[in-house]
């Protein structure tokens, strides 16, 4: 099996890189621009095993791209590249146009390119699988959930360029035959997660005695999974998915982003017990624009035709997670102390 992976260097690329290369075994080459949010310090635990490369390049680059098929020759390409993080879209969409949508564009070329000339058997095996979210479906109200057929109805700058990237993998499929696959997966969270988004922040502030910001009133609801149940998914998606379909994947946690922080408090609590109780820090503070109230996903395909099946609840997960980040300081204080510190993204500026 030889894998390219792209973002491997990001929270859930590098924790699908470890699961290929460490678990399954697999060739991998990790192509990665080493934004703020790539960090080779996740992959420590793979970087010197003979079946892992790592190539610095930009997605949108398509020479690169082009030589980066032709040398390393995968079958399988699970494509992870992205710009994030929603509350950096509301203030600097621009990235997320280029890299979501034109990388994806040129991935999807350079794929094609590749797959058009490889003989009959090997192109019949070949997989693309396009990773997307569930953001792209928009937001719920208090009952039913997302399916692979609900309708697109992106609301943040960062879920339309995801859309927009589903659209284009859709195309390539149709028109080209080009064996894309896209799975839609709710909101991630463990270990190596950038300390910009919720889960971590909360950790990490704790842990820091400062104020745990939560927006609006902490009744959005966001539907958890743990990373490795996500890389797990991933390459079940690229063997057995059938190309030109769309899984979602998720973890059947649904919890109010109050509950959330509430838990890890209480966790803190007890690992941690300097500055309990550490809920004293919660602080609810403005909301975030266009700020979608609820996501929840039907994972029922994957599961019946798959047969995939999370192994951590959030109960589990979030232990796990939070005794992680105790016991790894040389993991994130370097971006505590340089690209990150935990000040609020996305507030609106005039333009
Ligand atoms: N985090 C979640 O909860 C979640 C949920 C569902 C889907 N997703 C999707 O999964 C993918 C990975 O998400 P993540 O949370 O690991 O993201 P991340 O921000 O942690 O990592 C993104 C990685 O992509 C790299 N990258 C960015 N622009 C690039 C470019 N132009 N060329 C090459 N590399 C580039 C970065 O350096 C980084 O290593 C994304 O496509 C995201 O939309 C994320």
């Amino acid at each position: 099996m030889r894998v390219l992976v792209t973002g491997g260097a990001g929270f859930i690329g590098s924790a699908l890189v470890r699961f290929l290369v460490g678990t399954v075994g697999a060739e991998v080459l990790n192509v990665d621009k080493l934004t703020y949010a790539g960090n080779l310090a996740s992959l420590k635990p793979v970087e010197s095993a003979l079946n892992y490369k790592f190539l610095r390049a930009d997605i949108c680059d398509r020479a690169a791209m082009n030589e980066a098929f032709e040398t390393f020759r995968p079958n399988y390409v699970i494509h992870l590249a992205a710009e994030s993080h929603v509350d950096r879209s509301i203030t600097g969409a621009g990235e997320f146009i280029q890299t979501n949508i034109v990388g994806t564009f040129t991935m999807l070329e350079a794929a094609r390119q590749y797959w058009d000339r490889l003989p009959a058997a090997q192109k019949a095996a070949f997989r693309m699988l396009h990773v997307s979210t569930d953001e792209v479906y928009g937001s719920l109200g208090s009952e039913g959930l997302f399916t692979e057929t609900t309708p697109y109805d992106p609301s943040s700058p960062y879920s339309a360029s995801k859309a927009g990237s589903d659209h284009l993998a859709t195309a390539w499929q149709r028109t080209y035959g080009l064996p894309v696959i896209i799975s839609n997966c709710s909101n991630n969270y463990g270990p190596y997660h950038f300390p910009e988004k919720l889960i971590p922040l909360v950790i990490l502030n704790a842990l820091e005695g400062k104020r745990l910001p939560v927006y609006g009133t902490g009744a959005n609801v966001r539907d958890w999974l743990f990373v490795e149940d996500h890389a797990r998914a991933l390459l079940l998606i690229a063997q057995k998915g059938r190309p030109g379909e769309k899984y979602n994947i998720g973890g059947w946690n649904e919890r109010q982003n109050i509950e959330v922080v509430t838990r890890i408090c209480t966790i803190m609590d007890e690992l941690h017990p300097d500055g309990a109780p550490h809920a004293k820090l919660i602080e609810y503070v403005a909301d975030r624009p266009g700020h979608d109230a609820r996501y929840a996903i039907d994972a029922t395909k994957l599961r019946t035709e798959l047969g995939w099946q999370a192994q951590e609840n959030f109960e589990s997960g979030i232990y796990k997670t939070v005794a992680w980040y105790l016991e790894n300081a040389g993991w994130w204080q370097p971006l505590r102390n340089g690209v990150y510190s935990g000040e609020r993204l996305g507030v609106l500026k005039k333009v």
